[in-house]
C-alpha cells in the first residue's frame, strides 16, 4: 500500500499517546497527511468495546482476545486502510504487538492462535514500523496512574483529550508479573524483527524521545536522504588534478 503506518507498542504510562500525539503535530506542521488511531478504539464498535475492555467487569482471556480483534477488524477496515490506500501516514497507538505481549506472553494464551487471528483481523495492514517504548511497569503504571491523558476518538477520526482516570483500570491493577511478562513479550518482537522494530528507552524525556521518533520516522518518510548521506560524496573543496578522488565523467 501507498501510504506508511507506524504503530507504537509498550507497557502501561511508556508514553505512547504523548509520542503518538507529538509525532502526528510535527506531521501536520509538515502538511504531511496523516491519520492518529489508537487501539482498541476510533470506530463506534471499536470504542464501544474500549470500554468494556478497560472496564473491570467480567471477562475471560479468551473472549478479551476476540474483542480486540473485533476492534481491530473495524478500525483496519474503516480507517487504517483507506488512509494508506490515499498515500496517508497512519499512526497507530497500539497494534498487533499488544495482543501477543498481553494476551500472548501476559495472559498465557497460545501464541499462534493469537498469530493466526492478528493476521486475519490486519490483512495487509502490517506496520512498516513499530516503536517499542520499553520502560519497568514499576515506573509506568505509577506514571500510568499520576500523569497521562489519553484521548478518546469518534467514528470520523476525530480526537477529544480525555483524562485517563475517567477510564477504567483492567490491565492497570493486575500484577507486576503480568506486566513483566508483557514487557518480555514486547523485548522479544523487537528483537526478532529489527528491520521493522525499534527499541527506544522510554526513560528519557519527552524531548529526545520525540527527537528519537522522528529521526527513525523521517528515515522511513525520506529513504532518499538515508541513501544520499550512505553514499560517498565528493570533496566540498575542489580537488587538483591527479587527487586520488574520481572525477565525474
Ligand atoms: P491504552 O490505550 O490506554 O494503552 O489502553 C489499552 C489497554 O488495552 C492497555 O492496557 C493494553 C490493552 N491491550 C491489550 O491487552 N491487547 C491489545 O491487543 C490492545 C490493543 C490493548
Amino acid at each position: 500500500m501507498p501510504g506508511l503506518f507506524i504503530a507504537f507498542e509498550g507497557g502501561e504510562g511508556a508514553g505512547k499517546t504523548t509520542q503518538s500525539l507529538l509525532l502526528a503535530e510535527r506531521l501536520a506542521e509538515l502538511q504531511t497527511p496523516h491519520l492518529l488511531v489508537r487501539e482498541p478504539g476510533g470506530t463506534e464498535l471499536g470504542e464501544y468495546l474500549r470500554e468494556y475492555l478497560k472496564s473491570e467487569r467480567p471477562l475471560s482471556p479468551e473472549a478479551e482476545l476476540l474483542l480486540f480483534e473485533a476492534a481491530r477488524v473495524e478500525l483496519v477496515s474503516c480507517q487504517i486502510v483507506p488512509a494508506l490506500e490515499a498515500g496517508q501516514v497512519v499512526i497507530a497507538d497500539r497494534f498487533f504487538g499488544s495482543t501477543i505481549a498481553y494476551q500472548g506472553y501476559g495472559r498465557g494464551l497460545d501464541l499462534q492462535i493469537i498469530d493466526s487471528l492478528n493476521r486475519f483481523a490486519a490483512g495487509s495492514a502490517t506496520p512498516d514500523l513499530t516503536i517499542l517504548l520499553d520502560l519497568s511497569p514499576e515506573a509506568g503504571i505509577r506514571r500510568a496512574m499520576a500523569f497521562q491523558t489519553s484521548f478518546s476518538q469518534d467514528a470520523s477520526g476525530g480526537l477529544a483529550p480525555l483524562e485517563r482516570n475517567e477510564e477504567g483500570t483492567r490491565f492497570e491493577d493486575l500484577d507486576l508479573d503480568f506486566h513483566n511478562r508483557a514487557r518480555a513479550g514486547f523485548k522479544e518482537l523487537a528483537e526478532a524483527q529489527q528491520e521493522t522494530w525499534v527499541m527506544i528507552d522510554a526513560l528519557g524525556s519527552i524531548e529526545s524521545v520525540q527527537d528519537e521518533i522522528w529521526s527513525r520516522t523521517r528515515e522511513r518518510l525520506y529513504p532518499e536522504e538515508k541513501a544520499a548521506r550512505a553514499r560517498p560524496r565528493a570533496p566540498t573543496n575542489p580537488v587538483p588534478q591527479g587527487e586520488l578522488w574520481p572525477q565525474a565523467t
